[in-house]
C-alpha cells in the first residue's frame, strides 16, 4: 500500500444507537492503526464536533467493544448543528483537531449532517447504521438484523402466554416512519397481520377477517405487529380487535429493548467490512461517500446522490405476507 495521505482521522456514531456501531467503530480503529494513521473519536455525535470534545482512541478504551451494544463514544441528535453556525463551528474544530477525514456513522440524519462538513470541504466518509434500515441507498443497514432477532424473540415469549390465555397479542415495534422491521420480524414470527406506514390498511379486511379465518380452523392465539408510523395507534388497533372479535388483547410496545443487545454475526461482519473500507478510501484520499450494502457486495455511493435516492420495501414481501397471516 503507498504512504496514506490522512495522518489523523475522526470517528463518531450519531442519531439512534444500533448494535454494531461500537464494532465498526473498532474495525476504523484497528485498521487505521494498521495503516498508522492516528484515530479520534469524537463524542456524541456533532455535538462533539461542536463543542470539540474528542479525542485520541486508545486500544484500552476499545478493549473488549467490538461484540457490545450501544455506543463507547455516544450518541445524539444535534440541534446546533441544523444551524449555519453550529455546522462552521463543527467544521472549523475538525480543522483545529487536525482530522485529514471524518468517518459518520448512523443514519439519515447522520448522513445529512456529513453532507453539509463535505460542502464545508471536510472529507467524509458515511457508515449506514440504524435499526431501521431506512437508508436509501444501501440495501442493509448496521443493527438490523440484531434487532429483528430481538423482535422475533419476545413475540416468541409472547406467544406463549397469548396461547395459555387465548388472548391477541399487539406488538408494536420501531422503524420510524418505515415497516422493515415490523414486515421481516412479523413475517417470521408468523403474525396474523402486520400494519405499517408503507400500506394502506383495510382494518375489517386485514385484520379482523384474518383473525376470525385462523380462528374458526382452530387458532385461539394470535399476534398482530403495529409499526410505530403505522397510520393507525396501536391502542386502537387492541379495542377494534377486541370489540370486533371479542377476542382479548394485550398491547406490548418493544420500544427501546429493540436497540439493544449484543450484535449478530451479520451485523458484525458488516461493520467490519464498512470500517475497514472507510478508513482505507481515506488513506487513499477518496471521499464524499457513503457505503452501502447491494446484496453481498459493498459499495462506495457519491453522498450527494445517496441522500437524493428512495427507497421502499421490495413489494414481494407483501405478497409473502398475506400469503402466511391469518391461515393458521
Ligand atoms: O432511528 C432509530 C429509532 O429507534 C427509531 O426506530 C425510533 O423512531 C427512534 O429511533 C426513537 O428515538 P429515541 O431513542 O430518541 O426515542
Amino acid at each position: 500500500m503507498n504512504e496514506p495521505k490522512v495522518r489523523r482521522i475522526g470517528v463518531l456514531t450519531s442519531g439512534g444507537d444500533a448494535p454494531g456501531m461500537n464494532t465498526a467503530v473498532c474495525a476504523v480503529f484497528r485498521t487505521a492503526r494498521s495503516l498508522g494513521i492516528e484515530c479520534v473519536g469524537v463524542m456524541r455525535g456533532y455535538n462533539g464536533l461542536i463543542s470539540g470534545d474528542m479525542h485520541v482512541l486508545t486500544v484500552k478504551e476499545l478493549s473488549g467493544m467490538m461484540g457490545r451494544g450501544g455506543t463507547v463514544l455516544y450518541t445524539a441528535r444535534s440541534e446546533e448543528f441544523r444551524t449555519a453556525e453550529g455546522r462552521q463551528r463543527a467544521y472549523d474544530n475538525c480543522r483545529f483537531a487536525g482530522l485529514d477525514g471524518l468517518i459518520t456513522i448512523g443514519g439519515d440524519g447522520t448522513f445529512r449532517g456529513a453532507l453539509e462538513l463535505h460542502k464545508l470541504g471536510m472529507p467524509v466518509i458515511g457508515i449506514p447504521a440504524t435499526i431501521d434500515n431506512d437508508i436509501a441507498s444501501t440495501s442493509y443497514t448496521i443493527g438490523y438484523d440484531t434487532s429483528c432477532n430481538t423482535i422475533i424473540e419476545c413475540i416468541d415469549r409472547l406467544s406463549d402466554t397469548m396461547q395459555s390465555h387465548e388472548r391477541c397479542s399487539v406488538v408494536e415495534v420501531m422503524g420510524r416512519r418505515a415497516g422493515y422491521l415490523a414486515i421481516y420480524a412479523g413475517v417470521s414470527a408468523g403474525a396474523a397481520a402486520i400494519l405499517i406506514p408503507e400500506r394502506e390498511i383495510d382494518f375489517e379486511h386485514d385484520v379482523v377477517e384474518r383473525i376470525r379465518a385462523s380462528k374458526l380452523n382452530g387458532r385461539t392465539h394470535f399476534t398482530v405487529i403495529v409499526a410505530e408510523g403505522a397510520p393507525i395507534s396501536t391502542d386502537e388497533v387492541a379495542k377494534r380487535i377486541h370489540d370486533e372479535t371479542g377476542i382479548g388483547t394485550r398491547i406490548t410496545i418493544l420500544g427501546h429493548l429493540q436497540r439493544g443487545g449484543a450484535p449478530l454475526a451479520r451485523d458484525r461482519v458488516t461493520a467490519v467490512r464498512m470500517g475497514y473500507r472507510a478508513v482505507n478510501l481515506l488513506a487513499e484520499g477518496r471521499h464524499g461517500l457513503v457505503l452501502g450494502m447491494y446484496g453481498q457486495e459493498l459499495r462506495n455511493i457519491d453522498i450527494e446522490e445517496a441522500l437524493s435516492m428512495s427507497k421502499t420495501i421490495d413489494s414481494e414481501m407483501f405478497g409473502v405476507a398475506d400469503a402466511v397471516a391469518g391461515v393458521l
